[in-house]
């Protein structure tokens, strides 16, 4: 228990407060003892398109259930009464990631008016999302659902038309690219690793790009070539009829299935128009649970090729099936480098998504792409996504950096900032991986900041080097008198990787910490954490 710093002082829950207003003066109050007055307050970065906005920052609207940390029941509770839109928000994944075409309140304004029929488009929420939103839209009165978008989805399927021509493409608006250069993707990770981990060389070099550290990079990544040419082979196709394309061109199939058209993920709106088509009732059938998704229901997480491999009597005109599938969309990632220090360069760190499946090893688009085929590739179109994930402004601010796996990514760009500026304040590092031996990456460059004094602390936690899990947590939890001192001191305390598990966990942390180090009941300490956000002093890019 910490007895230097006293608790920050904070309204008490019987007080004559709406839960806003307490979380702003405890907000108040936390600046006032927690050192807030030289953070600057700034982080709120533009935020347009497709925006990373921090899930807790300063919302100026009540969506008080707008953290992934949060469980999909608990932020359902929080929306319990809303209106219909705030209901379908709450049910996503909340990242804002813009892997569905829009942001989670945009998706979910889309689906409520009915001018987005897909409700399957949300990739961290995944399944859960999709059965809730369906249900939610099918359960909305129809006054609710503005052109209810509910009726829209299922009509699509019940009415059977023999043309989809009512099922639009998802309304994407992808950012206009430069073209970038992928020079090299190194491995990070060593021999005998469980992981494939790659550093990412990208030269900006004719793009006009530039960025600062704690952007990420939008990547439009293709399909792989051996992917789409099973998948028209599957078809019967020879790549050069002509499809629509979600910007309302037509191409050649292949050229759409290779650069527009996302056939790793078909949506419901694809196996409902597979059913359709199908000449065998039990092929409809399986096609239509599918759809549903119904538990059990095979095969699970199908690509396109498999939809069509398992169901070979459902050949819908390939036009229909084109217009069905989702665009294919850039993918995101956190920029590892600093321009003072990589003149004309974006590293990256990226895990490599492999996963063998049926039989057929399947490669995640993006990182498949970077780890295999890039360096050979030419030109990517690539664009800055600009972010509210930025060092204080005051290189005197303390900075607690929470990094496991690739959320190293922005810290290194942080880092190599303060190192290029000689900065040598106070700046804390907790970086976790599976094994020391093979997973520690970046060790060489972090011991050599930790030695000049660009980085003063770096704990590790190694997760499988012991019988029981070590995570980065582990580590806040055995430091926590000193956390709680850097906290006291207006430390900035930053997470960065998997919204899923970890940044769930070390939220807990930091609430538990709160709890213990500051003496704060446990929803006292959920007011401190909210309270440090709107502060811009708990910033998170996670996914
Ligand atoms: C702001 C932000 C920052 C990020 N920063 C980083 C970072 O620094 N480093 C990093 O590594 N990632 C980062 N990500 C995640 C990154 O954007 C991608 O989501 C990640 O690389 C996986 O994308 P992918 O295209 O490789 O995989 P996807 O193609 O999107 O695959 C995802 C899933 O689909 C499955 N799948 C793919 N193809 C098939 C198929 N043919 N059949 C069946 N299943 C299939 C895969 O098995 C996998 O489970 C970031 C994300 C965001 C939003
Ligand atoms: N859904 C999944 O099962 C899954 C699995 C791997 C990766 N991913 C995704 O793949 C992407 C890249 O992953 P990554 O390579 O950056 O790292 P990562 O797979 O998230 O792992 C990095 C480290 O974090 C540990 N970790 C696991 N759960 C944790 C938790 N609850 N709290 C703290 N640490 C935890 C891991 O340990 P252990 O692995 O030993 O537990 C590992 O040591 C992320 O988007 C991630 O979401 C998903």
């Amino acid at each position: 228990m910490n007895a230097i710093s006293p608790p920050i002082p904070l309204i008490p829950e019987n007080a004559p407060f709406s839960p806003a207003q307490r979380a702003w003066l405890n907000g108040f109050l936390a600046g006032l003892y927690g050192g807030a007055s030289n953070t600057g307050l700034h982080g709120g970065a533009g935020t347009a398109g497709m925006s990373v906005a921090s899930p807790l920052s300063a919302e100026p609207e009540d969506f008080p259930w707008h953290d992934p940390a949060l469980e999909l029941d608990e932020r359902m509770r929080l929306a319990e009464g809303r209106p219909l839109q705030q209901q379908l928000m709450a049910a996503m994944g909340q990242l804002d990631c813009g892997q569905c075409g829009y942001l989670c309140h945009s998706y979910a304004a889309a689906l409520s008016e009915g001018r987005e029929t897909s409700a399957s488009l949300c990739v961290p929420g995944a399944r859960p999302t999709a059965r809730l939103l369906k249900q939610l839209l099918a359960e909305a009165p129809p006054a609710a659902a503005g052109a209810p978008a509910a009726a829209r989805v299922i009509s699509a399927v019940s009415a059977a038309p023999q043309s989809v021509a009512a099922v639009a493409p998802a309304a994407v608006t992808a950012p206009t690219g430069r073209a970038v250069r992928v020079l090299s993707a190194a491995a990070l990770t060593r021999s005998g690793s469980s992981k494939d981990v790659r550093h990412v060389v990208i030269d900006l070099a004719e793009s006009g790009l530039s960025y600062e550290p704690g952007d990420s990079i939008g990547l439009a990544t293709p399909n792989d070539p051996s992917l789409v040419e099973a998948t028209l082979a599957a078809l019967g196709a020879s790549g050069e009829e002509h499809v629509p394309c979600p910007d309302g061109a037509t191409r050649p199939v292949r050229a759409a299935f290779t650069r527009y058209l996302d056939i790793a993920r078909p949506l419901d709106r694809t196996t409902d128009l597979l059913a359709m088509s199908a000449k065998f009732p039990r092929h409809a059938e399986a096609l239509r649970k599918l759809s549903e998704g119904a538990d059990g229901t095979e095969p699970a997480d199908a690509d396109l090729l498999d939809l069509l491999d398992a169901f070979p009597s459902a050949r819908p005109p390939l036009a229909d099936l084109a217009a069905s599938l989702p665009g294919l969309r850039p993918r995101l990632y956190s920029i590892a480098s600093s321009l003072r220090a990589s003149r004309g360069q974006v590293n990256l760190c990226v895990a490599v998504v492999r996963d063998m499946r049926r039989g057929r090893l399947r490669c995640g688009v993006g990182s498949g792409f970077l780890a295999d085929r890039a360096a050979s590739a030419g030109t990517v179109d690539a664009y800055i996504q600009p972010s509210h994930f930025r060092l204080p402004r005051d290189p005197a601010v303390p900075v607690i950096m929470v990094g496991p796996g690739t959320g190293i990514a922005p810290f290194r760009a942080f880092l190599a900032e303060r190192a290029a500026a000689g900065i040598r304040g106070r700046a804390w590092l907790m970086f976790g991986e599976r094994n020391r031996a093979t997973d520690f990456l970046y060790e060489d460059e972090l011991a050599a900041w930790h030695k000049d004094g660009t980085l003063s602390r770096l704990d590790t936690a190694f997760s499988r080097d012991q019988r029981r899990k070590i995570y980065v947590q582990d580590r806040m939890a055995e430091n926590a008198e000193d956390l709680w001192r850097w906290l006291q001191d207006g430390a900035h305390f930053y997470v960065c990787g998997d919204a899923t598990r970890m940044a769930k966990d070390v939220d807990a942390a930091l609430r538990r910490l709160a709890m213990t180090e500051g003496r704060l009941s446990e929803h006292q300490a959920r007011d401190w954490i909210v309270a440090l956000a709107r502060q811009g002093r708990y910033l998170r890019d996670v996914y």
